[in-house]
């Protein structure tokens, strides 16, 4: 069942009702001000950092659920509802919420009042800016009363939501003409506030949250709006709120229009007040609200927004036989990499925005399907990342991106996270041939005494992975690698204990994590990832160290054929008592993902390749996705950790695991199976499962980090429930992963050190596809003929009309137009 329907021209998703089965959302903001919102307008802003400057408040995991937004509540003589039906639920006479690119509008109809509110974050401004056009469509006049509302959150939200026996008594606000100000804490050590205004007169207000909504009453019916009035109340301590009231008459066919602003300002310390000493100096916060106090201010915001995702979104554009993927390339999937590479796993509807902050191998990830849309950007996130790594190689496994500093509480010693460093630094100079940023000075732990190249960041790395290294010659597994799930030096049996920074004592002494667990996963991401940092070196001359480092590559491929291959599939890791995992050998958890496409695409061994990709097949492979491992853990194993502890189907235990699933994807492809590539791909595509929304629950729009697997429910009697149902939308590293995956892989346009290659692995019954990019300058016209019906080989190029060698289209600096003609064969 879908619950509404993808508008393509206007680069829309529009959900025809308010009850979708899960809250809907989009972001809006794409720099420093970021807010949430789903499709009946819950959600949350925050500037920078979801957990320490959060500015409205929203409370996780309530009943009902998404609970906490921007509202607006109408009482049209005692009928009282909200545009998008929420938290009133008035039935609504029509609905809409269209999610667009870093906008939302949501329209709502009620006894023949229309209120189409739109939402969006301008761009190089911090404040969310909310257009409400409330139009009587009716045939005689209509007078009605109109409130806003916002709650504060105390700005960092952790403390927010715990530590109410000071919280109660620190809110505080002012107000002046139409703006609220929140002001908590301005008086002493922050130098910041936030503000809500509208740009027309306003008949009341309130800022005191049991004046407004009642203390036994709710979001769904607050005394005021019931009372018909305001209480003109000011907070003092407790809970501060912004809502303005406003009593409108509209003729009939008449319409009105409001411009609101919720923005946040940042003051310097000497400039925070007025001469006495206490009111906010409004400077800053007047000039925004200037802004955009218009409907033609706002509409050319507007215009201003769409022009920046014409421009981002016209870099990659396809044109292939299947609407679908041509959705989601072209708009979606690119559109959930931006907000992945902006808040990596921080907040979403699942995460909390306390529990993250940017992590290492997850932002590393994430731009590898950014890079292209703003390639200084990505330099900028890249240079923050390193410096929060370790002089050894290490890294902070998260930082917080208000600081910047690496996260202590996490720690470090996940296996992987210098691998992903190579591999999104390689992406950006692929992308830009900016070979400069491996000269540019990087801090090691964020001290900048410690600064040294970007190159030597890399060199670290990769010898990070060589020098712990386990018995069989395989990277050590540490705390856990890319699975954060698989804690083999764990051992916990105490509740409470997080797997991913708990130490157990056997292994203090050994520095905190086991000399004999090693990961197979680590080793063939290593061997995938270790050519990039060769073809570095060579570009640079330095032939011997990339001799050397190759020698590494190619050790690690012997040992992975020698100590890893289990016969039909590549295992998973050695565990703490150096016991197989991942083997036929083992009870359970036989298989498992993560390591196969890493080492398929390293061109360890044909046969292994053949097999594994058979393997992958039967074992894993479900019309929802692939499973992380089969058979699915139906205990705890001790010695593996929180992998064990998630039921069967669900998560890193036997869940589709979208992220991963993207490998097998690239994997297939690269290997020239582009039909089983595509199969893998179309089964977890969100465009794909529109039709079954129902099941899916989360957005058909973008990418979720997991899908219920072929086990869920198998330990309850119900093996198949929750098969095939979504969660955790948005923040995952299936958008970067799948980004690359369809383009890079099946459509083959991957840039390379050398120019921009194009190798297609697609379906062998399409007839081609074209395609436009812009690269380093210059913009590819890309046609693919496919007349024998293959899936993969490049049997001829022509460039401008010569023929070319191979299927790198070599670089030509200041060319700005390159047509590229392939046919397949
Ligand atoms: C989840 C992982 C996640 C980790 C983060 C685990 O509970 O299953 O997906 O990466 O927490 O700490
Ligand atoms: C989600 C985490 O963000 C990511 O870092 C990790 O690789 C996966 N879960 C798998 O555990």
């Amino acid at each position: 069942m879908k619950f509404g329907h993808f508008d393509d021209a206007n680069r829309e998703y529009v959900i025809e009702t308010p009850r979708t089965p899960y809250p809907w959302i989009n972001y809006l903001g794409t720099q420093g001000f970021f807010s949430l919102i789903s499709n009946t307008a819950g959600g949350y802003s925050f500037y920078k950092d979801a957990r320490l400057r959060r500015i409205t408040r929203y409370r996780y995991n309530n009943v009902p659920i998404d609970m906490g937004g921007r509202y607006f509540y109408i009482n049209d003589n005692g009928t009282i509802w909200n545009p998008g039906w929420s938290p009133v639920k008035t039935e609504l006479d029509s609905y809409e919420c269209r999610h667009g690119m870093g906008y939302t509008i949501i329209t709502g109809k009620k006894n023949d009042l229309k209120a189409q509110v739109t939402f969006f974050v301008p761009q190089d401004y911090d404040g969310e800016v909310q257009q409400v056009v409330l139009t009587n469509e009716g045939s005689a006049p209509k007078t009605f009363k109109f409130w806003s509302f916002a709650e504060w959150c105390l700005w960092d939200a952790q403390d927010d939501c715990t530590n109410f026996q000071r919280n109660f008594s620190t809110g505080r606000v002012e107000i002046k003409d139409s703006t609220i100000y929140h002001k908590t804490e301005y008086r002493d050590r922050r130098n910041h506030f936030a503000f809500y205004s509208v740009n027309d007169k306003i008949d009341g207000y309130d800022t005191d949250r049991d004046t407004f909504i009642g203390l036994y009453n709710g979001f769904h019916n607050p005394q005021k709006v019931l009372d018909g009035t305001c209480g003109n109340s000011l907070a003092d301590g407790w809970s501060p709120i912004a809502s303005h009231y406003k009593e409108i008459t509209l003729a009939a066919g008449e319409s009105k229009t409001l411009v609101f602003v919720l923005g946040y300002v940042e003051m310097p310390v000497e400039q925070k007040f007025e001469a006495d000493g206490k009111t906010i100096n409004k400077e800053k916060a007047l000039a925004m609200i200037e802004k955009y106090n218009t409907p033609e201010k706002f509409a050319a915001g507007m215009k201003e927004l769409r022009a920046y995702w014409d421009k981002l979104l016209g870099i990659l554009n396809v044109n292939t036989p299947e609407d679908k993927v041509n959705r989601m390339v072209n708009i979606w999937n690119q559109y959930q990499c931006m907000v992945t590479f902006n808040l990596s796993r921080s907040a979403s509807y699942f995460e909390s925005g306390i529990g993250r902050g940017m992590g290492f191998r997850d932002s590393n990830q994430d731009i590898l399907g950014f890079v292209h849309q703003i390639p200084d950007r990505a330099r900028e996130r890249l240079i923050d990342i390193a410096s929060t790594q370790l002089p050894d190689g290490g890294c902070y496994h998260q930082y917080q991106p208000l600081t910047k500093k690496g996260n202590a509480d996490i720690g470090g010693d996940f296996s992987d996270d210098p691998l992903w460093m190579i591999l999104s630094v390689s992406a950006y100079i692929k992308e830009t041939g900016d070979w400069s940023i491996l000269d540019a000075k990087v801090p090691y732990d964020n001290d900048e005494s410690k600064a040294k190249s970007m190159l030597d960041h890399l060199t670290v790395s990769f010898y990070h992975i060589v020098n712990n290294l386990g018995p069989h010659g395989l990277p050590l597994a540490m705390r856990a690698d890319w699975n954060d799930c698989i804690n083999l030096s764990c051992f916990s049996d105490t509740p409470g204990e997080s797997f991913q920074t708990y130490t157990n004592p056997k292994f203090k002494a050994e520095g905190g994590y086991s000399k004999v667990a090693e990961s197979v996963f680590v080793a063939a991401l290593f061997t995938y990832v270790g050519p990039n940092f060769v073809g570095i070196l060579n570009h640079l001359g330095k032939v011997d160290e990339a001799a050397k480092a190759q020698e590494q590559i190619d050790k690690m491929k012997k040992v992975m054929m020698e100590s890893a291959w289990d016969g039909n599939w590549f295992m998973r890791a050695y565990d703490a008592y150096g016991k197989k995992m991942g083997s036929k050998e083992c009870e359970e958890g036989q298989i498992f993902i993560e390591p196969q496409g890493f080492a398929i695409m390293s061109d360890i061994d044909k046969d292994a390749t053949k097999k594994t990709l058979a393997a992958i097949d039967e074992r894993l492979n479900t019309k929802h996705g692939l499973v992380l491992n089969n058979p699915a853990f139906s205990k705890y194993y001790i010695e593996y950790g929180e992998i064990s502890t998630y039921p069967g189907g669900y998560k890193e235990n036997a869940g589709i695991f979208t992220h991963n699933n993207a490998w097998i994807i690239c994997a297939a492809a690269y290997a020239g199976e582009g039909d089983q590539a595509f199969k893998y791909y179309s089964e977890i595509a969100p465009a794909y499962t529109e039709e079954t929304s129902d099941l899916h629950k989360t957005e058909p729009y973008v990418y979720g980090q997991m899908i219920g697997g072929k086990d869920a429910g198998s330990d309850i009697g119900q093996t198949g429930k929750n098969f095939g149902q979504g969660k955790n939308s948005w923040l995952t590293g299936t958008a970067a992963w799948n980004m690359v995956a369809i383009s890079q892989y099946i459509l083959g346009i991957q840039p390379d050190f050398d120019g921009l290659k194009v190798d297609p692995s697609i379906p062998a019954n399409w007839d081609g596809f074209t395609a436009t990019r812009l690269f380093r300058g210059a913009k590819y016209n890309i046609t693919i003929k496919n007349p024998s019906h293959v899936c993969k080989g490049v049997k001829s190029m022509v460039v401008d009309g010569a023929a070319v060698e191979g299927c790198v289209v070599p670089y030509v600096e200041g060319k700005k137009e390159v047509n590229v003609e392939i046919t397949l064969g």
